[in-house]
């Protein structure tokens, strides 16, 4: 029997490159950085019966017309919102995401973000890089505290809540908007509010919503001038979950105290009115970005494509 085939868009960490050389034959070996032409995803399609993708690959129906034996598409992400789930359906395509194992790699980032803005460390560090420090100053750089303050979290699951979880450690207060309920577990206490109540009451605001059709654009100019003129809000769950125009008119003008973004609305481009704002924390995509967090990604998306392939249910199938 010749080994199936598998598309890997991108690079993944070595041993997970290892793993599909050894059970797979790959349709290309895919280069360190490089992105993937229309042309080379469609004969990646085209070729495989499984295909490893990135959150930064548009799956669309046409792509997918290509696909002649495909039986997997496997999303190296938590989020699907890059995929037409509706056309892969139509095609018998299994889809699958990696939830759980960027949980907590995802739930730090956010608090590396709010840490960052509150505290204004990269505003420190380019004080001492460029030599702009003139030694310690009783009002200098003077930031925010984090404790006794009030976290609001928007979407409260698997993320939403290892976010909430991590706050009782600042004793920080937890407000929460979701869909549904979420009990707190022993020990720590959350409450669930009306968004415009957690935007109002909140000192930071953190995004762990997916994106959909109901939650694009989620907070604009409205949500923004519902939260207090010191609040901080933190987004590292997808662009256009915020309207990004309006959050940079909220920023300039005081609406708002700061912002601590790990995506952007038209990845990788970054709205250059952001760029300017000392008050803002810009980083690129790092969620899940640590090594361990990568490699797990990697098994999970090898274990849904061996199960699919082998005629077994896939573990991380999304509806
Ligand atoms: C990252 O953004 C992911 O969805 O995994
Ligand atoms: C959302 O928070 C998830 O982990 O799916």
């Amino acid at each position: 029997m010749p080994l199936p085939t598998v598309y890997v868009t991108r690079l993944l960490p070595a041993p997970i490159m290892a793993a599909l050389r050894e059970r797979y034959r790959l349709v290309t070996e895919p280069a360190d950085g490089a992105i993937p032409t229309s042309d080379e995803l469609r004969t990646g399609f085209a070729e495989a019966d499984a295909v490893i993708c990135m959150l930064s690959d548009s799956i669309n129906a046409d792509l997918l017309s290509h696909a002649m034996k495909l039986k997997i598409l496997a999303n190296y992400a938590v989020g699907y919102n890059n995929i037409d789930l509706a056309a892969a359906k139509a095609r018998g395509i299994v889809v699958t995401n990696t939830p759980d194992v960027l949980t907590d790699a995802t739930a730090d980032l956010a608090w590396a973000l709010m840490l960052s803005v509150a505290r204004r460390v990269v505003e420190g560090d380019r004080w001492v890089r460029t030599g702009t420090w003139r030694g310690w100053a009783p009002t200098q750089l003077l930031g925010a505290d984090l404790a006794g303050k009030t976290l609001g979290i928007i979407g409260m699951g698997r993320i939403g809540q290892a976010v909430a979880q991590r706050a009782q450690g600042f004793r920080m207060r937890v407000l929460y908007e979701s869909r549904r309920s979420v009990a707190s577990p022993p020990g720590f206490s959350w409450e669930r509010r009306p968004l415009d109540e957690v935007l109002a009451e909140a000192d930071f605001v953190s995004l762990h919503v997916p994106l959909t059709e109901s939650t694009r654009h989620l907070i604009g100019a409205r949500e923004l001038s519902r939260m207090k003129p010191t609040a901080i809000l933190i987004n590292t769950a997808r662009g256009p979950v915020v309207d990004e125009e309006a959050l940079v008119v909220a920023l300039k003008t005081g609406i708002i105290a700061g912002a601590g973004l790990d995506v952007y609305e038209q990845e990788p481009l970054v709205h250059p009115g952001l760029i300017g704002l000392p008050n803002v924390v810009l980083l690129p995509h790092l969620g899940s970005a640590t090594l361990e967090t990568r490699i797990r990604m990697g098994k999970i998306c090898l274990d849904n494509i061996e199960a699919v392939l082998n005629g077994r249910p896939a573990p991380n199938q999304v509806s």
